[in-house]
C-alpha cells in the first residue's frame, strides 16, 4: 500500500500468488474472467479519491455465486487474501433483476449498478429505497456491504430495514442462502444483518432481495439559505412538523461547499446568488397529490421566511432546475477531490452540536486548507471535509486525533455511513466498547478463520 496507507506491512502468513493459482482461476472463469493486464488491475488497486493504493496482481470477474464459491474455497485452502469489490466508489480506503410487483420486492444480483436498478424499478412504478451521488458506478452489493445511507435515508431508513434477504458466499466457499422475500420472519437469529455494513469482511454478497417503495407522482425541491446554524436546526424541526409525511430529503451545506461547487463543477449555477449566505439547505418533498404538495411546500417556505429562519429560497419550477439543485449537493465530493487533497470524515453527532466541530476544525486548520461542512442533517450525519492542494503531516496533526476524540466525547460515531475501511480500521474504539470489538473479533474468526477476506481493513478485530 502507498499514500496515507504506506505504513501497512504485508502479512507474511498470506500465500503469494503463483502461476498454478492463475491456471486454476482460468479453469473456472475462462480467460476473460481473469485479468492480469497491469493497467486494468491498476484501476482496481486505487480508490475513488486516488488516496489508497493496493498491490493486488490479479482481478477476478466471477459471474455467478457458484464461481464466487469456487474462488473463495480455493483461496481459503491456499490462504490467499481476497478483496471483494463492487463499483469501487467507497470513500474509506451482470445481472438479471426479478420483480414482484404485488409486494414491491426486487431480487437481483450484487453486481447491479444502483442507477440501473433505479431505472428498472421506476419503469414499474417503484423506487429504490436508497439514492446516492455514486449511483452511476456503485453496485448494490457494495451498498449492502457498506450499509450505504445517502439521500433518502430520512424517509425510508437504513438498509437494515429495507433488505429482506441476502445470498452470501462465505470464506470457505459455502453458499449461504438467506434470500427470503418475507417481510416478517422471526425464526432464529437474523444473520443477514451481519453482512449489511461489514465491508466484505465476513463474506461476499452475491444476491439481494430489497423492498422498493411506490413511486409517488409529485416531487418538489427547494433550495434555501439561512444565516446561522441555529436557523438550520429550527428549520429541520419545522420541516418535520409542517411537511410531515411528504418530507423526503433535508440536506445542508455551508458557504464553503457552495463556493467550491461553483468553482469546480461544470454547468451548475448558484440558485441564490444575491449575497453570500452562510448556510444552504435542500429540501425535497415527495407525495401523491401534486397541487396539495406544492402548496404545502410554498406555505412552509413563506412561514419560514416570516419567522426569520430562511433568508432566501426558491422552489424548482422544472426538472432542470431541480437537477441543478441536486447537482450542487451531490457534486460536493467530486468538487472536493479536484482541489488536490481531501481529508474526509463522516460523523454522526447530535444535531445541536453538529456544526461546532466544523468551526473548531476550521480554527485549528487556519489557512492550511478549506474546511467544508455538509451532509444529511435530517439524519444527524455531518460530512466534515478538509481540502488542500496536497497532503501533509502538519495538516493531519491538526485534524487527528482531534476529530475522533471530539466525536467520541459526544458519544457520536466516527463513521455514520461510509464504513471503516483502511482509513479507520484502527479507530473503531472511538465509537465501540472493547467488549463489542472483542465480540466482533470472535464473529470474524468464526466466519473467516484464515482471515482471507478484506485483509488489513479489520485489523482491530483479529
Ligand atoms: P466498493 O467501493 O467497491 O466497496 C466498498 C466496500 O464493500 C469494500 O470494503 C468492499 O470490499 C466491499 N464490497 C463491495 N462489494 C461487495 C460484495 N458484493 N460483497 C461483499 N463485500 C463487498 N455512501 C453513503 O453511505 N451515502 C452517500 O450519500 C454516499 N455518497 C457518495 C457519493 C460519491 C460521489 C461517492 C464516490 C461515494 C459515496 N458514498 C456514499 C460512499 C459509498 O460507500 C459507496 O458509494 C457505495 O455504497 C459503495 O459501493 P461500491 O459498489 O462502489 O463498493
Ligand atoms: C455525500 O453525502 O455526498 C457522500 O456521503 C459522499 C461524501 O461525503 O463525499
Ligand atoms: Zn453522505
Amino acid at each position: 500500500f502507498s499514500s496515507s496507507a504506506a505504513h501497512i506491512q504485508r502479512n507474511p502468513t498470506y500465500s503469494v500468488l503463483n502461476s498454478d493459482d492463475v491456471s486454476y482461476f482460468k479453469s473456472i472463469l475462462g480467460e476473460s474472467g481473469v485479468v492480469q493486464d497491469e493497467d486494468r488491475v491498476a484501476v482496481a488497486n486505487v480508490d475513488w479519491m486516488g488516496k489508497y493504493k493496493g498491490a493486488s496482481q490479479l482481478l477476478l470477474l466471477p459471474k455467478s455465486s457458484n464461481e464466487v464459491s469456487k474462488i473463495l474455497s480455493y483461496c481459503n485452502s491456499r490462504r490467499l487474501a481476497v478483496v471483494p469489490q463492487g463499483g469501487n466508489t467507497g470513500l474509506v480506503g451482470g445481472s438479471v433483476p426479478v420483480y414482484d410487483e404485488v409486494n414491491g420486492i426486487l431480487t437481483c444480483e450484487a453486481g447491479c449498478v444502483l442507477e440501473n436498478l433505479s431505472s428498472f424499478v421506476e419503469n414499474k412504478g417503484f423506487i429504490m429505497p436508497l439514492d446516492l451521488g455514486a449511483k452511476g458506478s456503485c453496485h448494490i452489493g457494495g451498498n449492502i456491504s457498506t450499509n450505504a445511507g445517502g439521500l433518502r435515508f430520512i424517509r425510508y431508513g437504513s438498509l437494515h430495514g429495507n433488505v429482506l434477504g441476502l445470498e452470501v458466499v462465505l470464506a470457505d466457499g459455502t453458499v449461504l442462502d438467506m434470500l427470503t422475500t418475507l417481510r416478517k420472519d422471526n425464526t432464529g437469529y437474523d444473520l443477514k444483518h451481519l453482512f449489511i455494513g461489514s465491508e466484505g469482511s465476513l463474506g461476499v454478497v452475491t444476491k439481494i432481495a430489497i423492498l422498493t417503495p411506490a413511486k409517488l407522482p409529485s416531487t418538489n425541491v427547494a433550495f434555501l439559505s439561512c444565516n446561522d446554524y441555529i436557523s438550520c436546526q429550527k428549520l429541520l424541526l419545522a420541516a418535520r412538523r409542517s411537511l410531515g409525511e411528504i418530507l423526503s430529503a433535508f440536506e445542508f451545506m455551508d458557504r464553503h461547499c457552495i463556493n467550491l461547487a461553483m468553482k469546480y463543477l461544470e454547468g451548475v449555477h448558484n440558485p441564490l446568488p444575491v449575497s453570500p449566505y452562510n448556510f444552504y439547505v435542500l429540501i425535497e418533498t415527495t407525495g401523491s397529490d401534486e397541487s396539495y404538495d406544492k402548496a404545502k411546500l410554498e406555505a412552509f417556505l413563506l412561514r419560514s421566511m416570516e419567522d426569520g429562519l430562511v433568508t432566501d429560497g426558491v422552489i424548482a419550477q422544472d426538472i432542470s432546475q431541480a437537477s441543478n439543485f441536486w447537482r450542487i449537493r451531490e457534486g460536493i465530493s467530486e468538487a472536493s477531490v479536484k482541489v488536490g487533497a481531501v481529508y474526509k470524515y463522516d460523523l454522526s453527532i447530535p444535531v445541536e452540536k453538529l456544526y461546532d466541530i466544523v468551526e473548531e476544525t476550521r480554527s485549528r486548520v487556519g489557512d492550511m486548507g478549506d474546511v467544508l461542512g455538509y451532509g444529511h442533517l435530517g439524519d444527524g450525519n455531518l460530512h466534515l471535509n478538509i481540502v488542500s492542494t496536497k497532503y501533509s503531516d502538519e495538516m493531519l496533526a491538526q485534524i487527528e486525533p482531534f476529530v475522533y476524540e471530539w466525536t467520541s466525547k459526544q458519544r457520536g460515531s466516527i463513521s455514520a455511513e461510509h464504513g471503516l475501511g483502511l482509513m479507520k480500521a484502527e479507530k473503531i474504539h472511538y465509537s465501540k466498547s472493547s467488549e463489542a470489538v472483542q465480540l466482533m473479533a470472535s464473529i470474524k474468526k468464526l466466519f473467516d478463520p484464515n482471515s482471507i477476506l478484506n485483509p488489513y481493513k479489520v485489523r482491530r478485530y483479529v
